[in-house]
């Protein structure tokens, strides 16, 4: 039988409980499909850190690339330990070491969830760069702790990374509705954002047959909040795909359906299937944390797989609990309860 080899990181807080529930669901489906998923947990995490001195074992990358894929739930406990230090000990390193450069992060309302807004009838996909831009870590501090002190946090932009992810959206958008929307703020950073939206203009000779519109972050902000029916593939930064990600999860009704993958279009390492949300350390112990965007995440994985059916069964199975309005309102069902209620959808 076909078997996929999968690294699970539950990490931190509700982390843990939605990899439960996904992973419930993925080995049913796999079940239903005639494959199986072969899950290998890591306790790599805030906890970990405070045991160890460090997020993960300094083989951790090199442990993790002989898996088809990796899940992970979230990772953060800034109580505990600074985000700045867990973040960049875990979660960025693995999109960085396994060049996993496109950040997919659908926003659609499902059926029975009340989003904020009129309109409803928005499909959104956000194509983010997931490795360089503003997240690259170039930087320093000096003078600190003295009234000189500075600090300097470099946004890279290569010639190659940004041209790899246009090609990325403009694939995207080709097999969707031949819409694409490249955000910059090239009125104000003349130097990185002019040579993206140079960059788009090349790669775009090559889609002819998809329109490209150019939108400032400000704009694009706005816009997806007053027209987000008026929006096919989004293609941003680092920082500006990460921003406008939490709006798109807003505007479908909340973290709790925000799914994501990284994915590493190359095929030369493993990608990452993770929802948008963080660990939320405020409801991590109360057992109701929404684990749709969790299994959604887990759909991607199995898409990318290769295992459409399988993903497709997944995505149906979670309409029909929504639309029953189970996982509907924020904090009313608990984890355990949606994950049934998809799990018997499933079968
Ligand atoms: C996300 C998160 C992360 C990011 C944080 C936790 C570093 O907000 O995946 O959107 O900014 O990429
Ligand atoms: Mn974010």
């Amino acid at each position: 039988m076909k078997t996929y080899n999968i690294a699970l990181i539950p990490g931190d807080g509700i982390g843990k409980g939605v990899t439960g529930a996904a992973w419930q669901v993925l080995q049913a489906a796999a079940k239903r499909g005639g494959f199986a998923v072969d899950g290998t947990s890591f306790p790599w995490s805030c906890a970990y850190y405070l045991e160890t001195g460090a997020m993960m074992p300094p083989d951790g990358i090199e442990t993790l690339r002989k898996f088809d894929a990796i899940y992970l739930g979230a990772v953060g406990w800034p109580a505990e330990v600074p985000d700045s230090v867990s973040l960049h000990g875990l979660l960025l390193p693995i999109r960085k070491g396994f060049t996993q450069y496109a950040n997919i992060r659908p926003h659609r309302l499902l059926p029975g969830v009340q989003g904020p807004l009129r309109s409803d009838g928005f499909d959104i996909l956000c194509i983010r760069e997931n490795t360089e831009g503003e997240y690259s870590g170039a930087g320093g501090r000096v003078h600190s702790g003295t009234a000189n002190e500075v600090a300097i946090e470099t946004a890279i932009f290569t010639r190659a990374g940004v041209e790899r992810i246009m090609r990325f959206g403009f694939e995207q958008a080709r097999a969707r509705r031949k819409k694409l929307a490249s955000v910059t703020k090239s009125n104000a950073q003349k130097h990185s954002m002019v040579f993206w939206d140079e960059v788009t203009r090349e790669i775009a000779k090559d889609y002819p047959d998809v329109e490209v519109l150019h939108y400032h972050i400000d704009a694009m902000a706005a816009r997806m909040v007053l027209a987000p029916e008026s929006l096919d593939v989004i293609v941003a930064s680092n920082l500006f795909g990460d921003i406008l990600t939490d709006i798109g999860a807003a505007i479908q009704g909340g973290l709790g359906y925000a799914a994501s993958a990284n994915i590493n279009p190359d095929r030369s390492a493993p990608s990452m299937f993770e929802p948008v949300h963080g660990s939320a350390p405020d409801i991590a112990h109360l057992g109701v944390a929404n684990p749709i965007a969790a299994i959604w995440s887990g759909a991607m994985m199995l898409e990318h797989l290769g295992e459409r059916h399988a993903a497709a069964e997944v995505m149906s199975a979670i309409v029909s609990v929504t639309a029953q309005g189970i996982g509907t309102i924020a904090g009313k069902d608990r984890t355990e309860t949606i994950t049934r209620a998809v799990l018997a959808a499933l079968s």
